[in-house]
């Protein structure tokens, strides 16, 4: 396995040493068809995904011809990973970093990126190039109003391919001993496809580039029917464009594959459960694409695709049952009346309860990890005894905190308002206006809560 250092020569010292030689892993569990699939995990380097590569190519280069000099600001406009590879090498090298994100972005990269010293400008991800608020445009602005700054802008940035030409090309033909049939890879800024394309342009001529593109996306699309469409949207983070980038050579593609969310992030998860791969939410998009790849060939053919960043930043949506239930892309028996419209059921053991004889503490510190506002009051038979909801704490402990040691039933509501599965939505209702969450109980059985959030995001999930 290659060693060799991402950009330079001698690899820089510390942390940003390990950037690059990544690791490549063959997929044994999951059927290839007549083909070997190969996985680089790009989630080994330091901030956890392929974008350290460019960060430091993109500084390096910076540093290099004078456009970025010591004591200067990094500045980017970044859907997150970008942002946690410049916001490590501008640490690691001394220089200030404001980066502009979307307010789409998973949380987790957000607290990485503060938590690396950088400067976070959240903005809004539901207006395009041109609205004063796009994050591109707002980079692009500050860039002209801070002295000594320097605009990344990895979407126009040439030296963004050519980390990918000179470092991730050749350590996959290494790797691979240099039989390479196809790479299957997705387009943020097109930095990876453009690059790899060029490299084995040369490299290996008859190797094939595969877009792995969300639906969604005007990518793919453009690539298999020549027509530039219309945007939507789509979950999946770090892929997929409304426009095709400055950098992105879209010819050196010569198929694409389009991905639903669904499938990509059921697939990122089988990957994790077959493989033990812990992916990001577009690994799903790439390893569907390059299943489908796969499974299409007649002759044997070797495959490369990437698992582009790691899962940890995703535990709480693609490898979250309840998220992935809410955004309807895990699907449940349906039962056609009030049970489909509960969240977390109490027969999975999927409800937060607590019981009368419980401290308020108890009860505090039970809502707050699972980021709830109220829990069910449970007796000793599982039976519905009251709810205790974040009023009637700070109403018992506002001006005497040690009530914090008192129990549950002291402070809990036992004026519940009970529903059986069969009641209508008119009813819930009617419920949530009187200032109450529904109950849903059969045979004195307790199934679930009901709340405002649940009904909503239950009639998201029937708009389809
Ligand atoms: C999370 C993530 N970021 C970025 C990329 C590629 O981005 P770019 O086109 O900017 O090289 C990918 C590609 O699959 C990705 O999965």
């Amino acid at each position: 396995m290659s060693s060799s250092p991402a950009t330079t020569e001698l690899a820089p010292p510390g942390v940003l040493g390990l950037i690059g030689s990544t690791p490549l892993v063959e997929i044994t569990r999951i059927d290839t068809g007549v083909c070997r699939l190969f996985v680089k995990l790009e989630s080994q380097n330091p901030t956890g995904s392929i974008k350290d590569r460019i960060a430091l190519a993109m500084i390096e280069a910076a540093e290099r011809d004078g456009r970025l000099q010591p004591g200067g600001t990094i500045i980017e406009a970044t859907a997150g990973n970008t942002g946690l590879g410049l916001a490590l090498v501008a640490r690691a090298k001394g220089y200030k970093i404001i980066l502009v994100i979307p307010d789409k972005m998973a949380q987790e990269k957000v607290f990485h990126l503060k938590a690396l010293g950088a400067d976070c400008r959240i903005t809004r991800s539901d207006v395009g190039k041109g609205h004063p608020e796009y994050y591109q445009d707002i980079a692009a602005r500050l860039a002209t109003e801070i002295p000594g700054s320097f605009y990344v802008n990895q979407f126009c940035n040439p030296d963004n391919p050519t980390a990918h030409e000179r470092s991730t090309g050749p350590e996959i033909f290494e790797q691979m001993g240099g039989e390479v049939d196809a790479v299957v890879c997705g387009v943020g800024s097109g930095g990876t496809l453009s690059g790899l394309g060029r490299y084995f342009a040369k490299a290996a001529p008859d190797c094939e580039m595969v877009l792995a593109d969300p639906e969604g996306s005007i990518l793919a699309p453009y690539i298999n029917t020549g027509k530039m469409g219309e945007a939507g949207s789509w979950a999946v983070e770090g892929i997929g464009e409304d426009f095709v980038p400055d950098i992105c050579d879209l010819s050196l593609a010569r198929r694409a594959y389009a991905i639903s969310d669904r499938e990509s992030f059921q697939v990122g998860r089988e990957l994790l459960l077959k493989e033990g791969l812990l992916g990001g939410s577009s690994s799903g998009t790439l390893m569907a694409a390059a299943l489908r790849y796969c499974r299409a060939q007649t002759t044997p053919k070797r495959v490369v695709t990437f698992l582009c960043d790691s899962g940890n930043k995703y535990l709480s949506k693609m490898y979250n049952d309840f998220w992935m239930v809410e955004q309807g892309f895990l699907d449940r028996p349906r039962h056609d009346d009030l049970r489909d419209v509960i969240s977390r059921r109490h027969d999975a053991g999927e409800v937060v309860t607590v019981g009368p004889e419980d401290t308020l503490l108890t009860a505090f510190k039970r809502m707050r990890l699972a980021d709830i506002s109220q829990v069910p009051v449970l007796g000793p038979q599982g039976e519905v005894q009251g709810i205790l909801d974040e009023s009637d704490v700070l109403l018992r402990v506002h001006n005497a905190p040690e009530r914090y040691r008192d129990a549950v039933r002291t402070a809990m509501t036992d004026k519940i308002q009970t529903v059986t599965p069969n009641a209508s939505l008119q009813d819930l209702m009617e419920i949530f206006d009187r200032g109450f969450v529904a109950i849903v109980c059969d045979g004195g059985q307790f199934l679930g809560l009901i709340t405002r959030t649940d009904l909503l995001a239950y009639l998201r999930r029937k708009m389809g």
